[in-house]
């Protein structure tokens, strides 16, 4: 009797995966796994909160294992996306097409009823943001060499994902939490491609401008320009970071209370640069970090044409160049709307002494800050 009634169970069973399989096969794709639901439900013992890693604008993170054993990172979009589930299969397997030792590896995802989900290769270190910037207990000390090999296979992953991807992507969120680290520290990009899936989620975008203030370049911020020299912008962010393993989202530098970007080009002026850099970092070569913090200024200054491309940038970071000092002009910044100096412009609106050429400086126009225009303004 028992036996029968297996029987029965299992041809359900069977008939149940046909139809799982014909679901799947409607969205055949080259590149990517596609997942039921109830297989990362299981990976993440049902998305328990003991397994979250984090969360962001896009939605929360989870670590799961998967039945062969494999960990991997599982994303769980926060999106009321109306995209149908074949929009969103396709987009993902253009993406998982695009493959680099320095970009996070999208294993699949799954798009079951209303269910917008990602599983990306697990990185056991986390991200930078964690690693150097975080809270004390997940803090790891890093050594020079170690903090140029991260800034170098950044640099590749951005300068692969602006010219080589097809299509080519511009990331439009790099920031120190997007550099995930593998067990050895090695650096991946994670995150590229995604912001294509929320064309139309104001909602979202403006939680995110909010969060992402200190790394946005200001044309893009301000005036909706988006190039590949809003991504330079943001790595150079980045690369201060590195360097000063201080984050740059809020404005606490000086006595003026300044973003990370400005307090370094007043530094500069003082000819006190290395100030910036990490007191955790004992011995660095100085004219080696001298010349990375010169390439994040090059990186940020406030004309974007003005900024290098991702491919200069790999040279300037992995050449012994000599960088043209004569011709670096001052950094743009955006102060969001949360700080009492509304408004984005050169780095001058905090530092007086700055006489360089406001390139870019929407600052003149003062009704630009309320998070309704930004919301408008920000195209995905
Ligand atoms: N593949 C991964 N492996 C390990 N940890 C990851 C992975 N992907 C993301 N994380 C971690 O999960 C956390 C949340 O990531 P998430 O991308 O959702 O937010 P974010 O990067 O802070 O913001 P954004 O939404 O702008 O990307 C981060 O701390 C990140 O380091
Ligand atoms: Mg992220």
């Amino acid at each position: 009797m028992s036996c029968k009634c297996f029987g029965l169970f299992d041809s359900f069973n069977k008939r149940h995966n046909l139809d799982q399989e014909k679901q799947a096969q409607e969205f055949a794709t080259d590149n990517i796994r596609l997942f039921s639901y109830n297989s990362l439900r299981s990976a993440t013992s049902d998305f328990h909160p003991s397994n979250r890693i984090g969360g962001g604008g896009f939605g929360v993170v989870y670590r799961g294992v998967l039945r062969d054993g494999t960990q991997v990172a599982i994303k769980r979009l926060s999106t009321e996306s109306k995209q149908g589930s074949r929009e969103f299969v396709t987009e993902i397997n253009m993406i998982s097409n695009i493959r680099h030792p320095n970009l996070v590896e999208l294993i699949g995802c799954c798009a079951e009823d209303n269910h917008r989900i990602l599983v990306y290769e697990y990185m056991e270190n986390n991200s930078l943001a964690s690693v150097l910037l975080g809270s004390k207990s997940k803090y790891i000390a890093l050594d020079w060499p170690r903090r140029v090999a991260i800034c170098l296979g950044a640099a590749s992953g951005l300068a692969f994902l602006h010219y080589e991807a097809e299509p080519h992507i511009v990331h439009r969120d790099i920031k120190a939490s997007n550099i995930l680290l593998d067990k050895d520290f090695h650096p991946k990009i994670g995150d590229f491609g995604l912001a294509k899936l929320f064309p139309d989620n104001v909602t979202h975008i403006s939680t995110r401008v909010a969060g992402t203030v200190g790394y946005l370049a200001p044309e893009y911020a301000v005036l909706g320009q988006l190039t590949k020299k809003a991504d330079v912008y943001s790595f150079g962010v980045v690369l201060l970071e590195i360097i000063s393993g201080r984050s740059s989202s809020k404005a606490a530098f000086g006595e003026e209370l300044m973003l990370l970007v400005e307090w370094t080009w007043k530094l500069r002026e003082e000819e006190r640069l290395l100030e910036i850099v990490d007191p955790e970092m004992t011995t660095y070569p100085e004219d080696e970090v001298l010349r990375f913090i010169k390439v994040a200024l090059f990186c940020t200054q406030a004309a974007a044409h003005q900024r290098p491309n991702m491919k200069q940038v790999v040279d300037m970071l992995s050449k012994d160049v000599h960088l043209n000092e004569k011709i670096l002009t001052e950094p743009g910044v955006y102060r969001g709307h949360s700080s009492k100096h509304l408004g984005i412009g050169s780095s001058s609106s905090s530092s007086s002494k700055t006489k360089g050429k406001p390139s870019v400086d929407p600052s003149s126009s003062t009704n630009i800050m309320s998070s309704h225009s930004i919301t408008q303004m920000l195209p995905r």
